[in-house]
């Protein structure tokens, strides 16, 4: 029988909030409900754009008590786990084409006492990871090429999704699949079809509209889209 999965969680991504108001939008989203939340770091290396560090992580800790996902989009994880983990990240989450051996970066996240994800780009297929994944909390999934908020949801990522979780399953792995990328009302049904259980959401939180609004229809959609099995 499959292990019991977690329950659906939804993480407002950062990077598509007021940075001049940042506190302000995370107290919005906390209050709506947000169960954790996604902070996207690039180094303009591993992809074509530089978002934030460590003290703009530090500024989030302060602000909340949910769980900090950190989403690192750089070349070199290795010199950055300490730095995140101790800015307050609950979840680091390196990718599987960064600098690197995953095994060997998993067991440092967890000597560190943090959660430990492995990212996939869209091109990226799963068995490069298949030697680490019962050592995973999450197995993220990317929907959209990594670097920027607001692209359309790539559906070609959906049966990748629905092997991982199979995968996972297989293993006994009560691992979160997460998925970042163009996640809406439409997308997310399809995401949690395949097995997703932790959705990250930027423009579809923060771009438009009223925020509690939006993530209620986007749990709501959720919530619908896990009973129906994509793929
Ligand atoms: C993209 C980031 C995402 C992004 C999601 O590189 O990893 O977390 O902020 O934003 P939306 O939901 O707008 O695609
Ligand atoms: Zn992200």
């Amino acid at each position: 029988m499959a292990p019991p999965r977690r329950a659906l969680r939804l993480a407002p991504s950062l990077l598509s909030a007021d940075f001049g108001a940042l506190a302000q939008a995370v107290h919005e989203a906390e209050g709506a409900g947000a169960d954790a939340f996604h902070l996207d770091v690039m180094d303009g290396h591993f992809v074509p754009n530089l978002s934030f560090g460590p003290a703009l992580v530090q500024a989030v800790r302060a602000a909340t008590a949910r769980p900090l996902d950190i989403h690192l989009m750089v070349q070199h994880p290795q010199k950055y786990l300490k730095i995140f983990r101790e800015a307050g990240g609950d979840t680091l989450v390196v990718h599987a084409e960064a600098e690197g051996e995953p095994r060997t970066l998993l067991r440092e996240i967890r000597d560190l006492g943090a959660e430990a994800g492995v990212a996939l780009r869209p091109d990226t297929p799963l068995d490069r990871i298949d030697g680490v994944l019962g050592e995973l909390d999450q197995l993220l999934i990317m929907s959209v090429f990594p670097g920027f908020s607001g692209q359309g949801f790539r559906p070609e990522v959906l049966p990748k999704a629905r092997r991982g979780r199979r995968r996972l399953d297989e293993l006994g792995s009560r691992a979160d699949l997460s998925m970042d990328g163009g996640l809406t009302p439409e997308t997310i049904r399809d995401a949690a079809g395949a097995g997703a259980t932790f959705f990250v959401c930027g423009n579809s939180v923060f771009a438009g509209g009223d925020v509690a609004d939006n993530l209620a229809r986007l749990r709501r959609a959720a919530a619908e889209g896990a009973l129906h099995e994509v793929f």
